[in-house]
């Protein structure tokens, strides 16, 4: 059984790639998840405020969040120095450790200064980089139009300076998420990854606080990737797939390939079940091959893909639901 894929115009020996995490922030947890079988490692992101601070830093500033000063405190507590270099080393490291992809990532939300760090990480060795655009559109104030072309003027910036493939990691909280994702696959994105996973909001009722809602995904959050997925391929966008949040067993990653994913990225599950289990996973997406007679991913990829499967989806599904049928 071949489970190879290509992601980002880079062999992969599976289509799991473990995602950026605490797993992914050292070699050691590295190697036990190439071990297991993962196709590929995103690692655990350098955020654009980590960047900033080294900068800065260099230029003889420290205050990157002088305006807010609980942020700046938080920074302070959370940059151990020489962020950059921990990074670059993070990636050689990576490198010597596997002989898969080991795709870096970047935590942002504004264009600016930092991009420039992106060639330092090609340079270091890292297979392709994954942006993590994360701009919360949490503030009335904030136009939605505006938000996207932040977006595409990040990706543009980043692909000007680097050479390897550049994908883009987005939340759903778009108006309309498959125009989105076009206009990220024209402007140069090799790869989306959908999608990044906000921290829950929740509220403790003994001290009638907010406080911070579940970590861990759970399966059922796969559904929503996996409509999107069916979406964007069915409309033919023009790059690569990697479905993220919720995937939890070898069943899910069939049903994103069956969409049209080129890969799909696990966490959650990895944290529940062990590194591990990336292995059972594979086991059982062979097995699921071998009784439908597919020798390859590339025999079922997208295979579930066509104008009735997308009205399925979509509004007949909605119809049919509530004519009670
Ligand atoms: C403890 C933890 C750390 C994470 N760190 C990062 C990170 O540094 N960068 C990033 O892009 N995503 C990060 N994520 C998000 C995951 O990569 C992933 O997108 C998210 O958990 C949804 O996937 P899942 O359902 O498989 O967990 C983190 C998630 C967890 C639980």
């Amino acid at each position: 059984m071949n489970l190879s894929t290509t992601y980002l115009g880079l062999k992969l020996k599976s289509p799991i790639i473990v995602s950026s995490s605490t797993f992914t922030a050292n070699a050691e947890t590295i190697a036990a998840c190439a071990k297991a079988g993962a196709g590929a490692v995103i690692l655990k992101s350098i955020f654009e405020e980590q960047i900033l601070a080294d900068i800065k830093k260099e230029e003889g500033y420290t205050n990157i969040y002088d305006t807010m000063p609980e942020a700046q405190q938080y920074l302070k507590t959370f940059l151990r120095g020489n962020e950059i270099e921990h990074y670059v080393n993070l990636i050689k490291e990576a490198k010597k450790a596997v002989d898969i992809p080991v795709i870096a990532s970047i935590n942002c939300t504004d264009k600016g200064e930092w991009t420039s760090i992106s060639k330092r990480f090609q340079d270091a060795g890292a297979d392709a980089l994954e942006l993590n655009i994360a701009i919360a559109p949490f503030d009335n104030n904030l136009d939605p139009k505006a938000i996207e072309d932040e977006y595409i003027e990040i990706l543009k910036q980043v692909k000007q300076l680097v050479s390897i493939p550049v994908s883009v990691k987005i939340g759903s909280h778009f108006t309309n998420i498959c125009n989105m994702a076009f206009r990220l696959a024209c402007n140069g994105a090799n790869g989306l990854v959908l999608f990044n996973r906000f921290y829950n909001a929740d509220i403790d009722i003994k001290t009638m606080k907010a406080a911070p809602g579940q970590a861990l995904s759970s399966s059922e959050e796969n559904s929503t990737t996996l409509r999107y997925i069916l979406l964007l391929a069915a409309q033919g966008i023009a790059c690569d797939l990697s479905a993220s949040t919720g995937i939890s067993d070898g069943d899910h990653v069939i049903k994103q390939i069956l969409a049209g994913a080129s890969s799909v990225q696990v966490c959650s599950v990895l944290y529940r079940n062990g590194i591990d289990y990336i292995s059972q996973m594979l086991n059982d997406i062979e097995a699921w091959m071998q009784s439908n007679g597919f020798s390859c991913i590339a025999d079922f990829k997208g295979k579930v893909n066509h104008e009735d499967d997308l009205k399925l989806t979509e509004r007949l599904q909605y119809l049919r639901r509530n004519s009670g049928i």
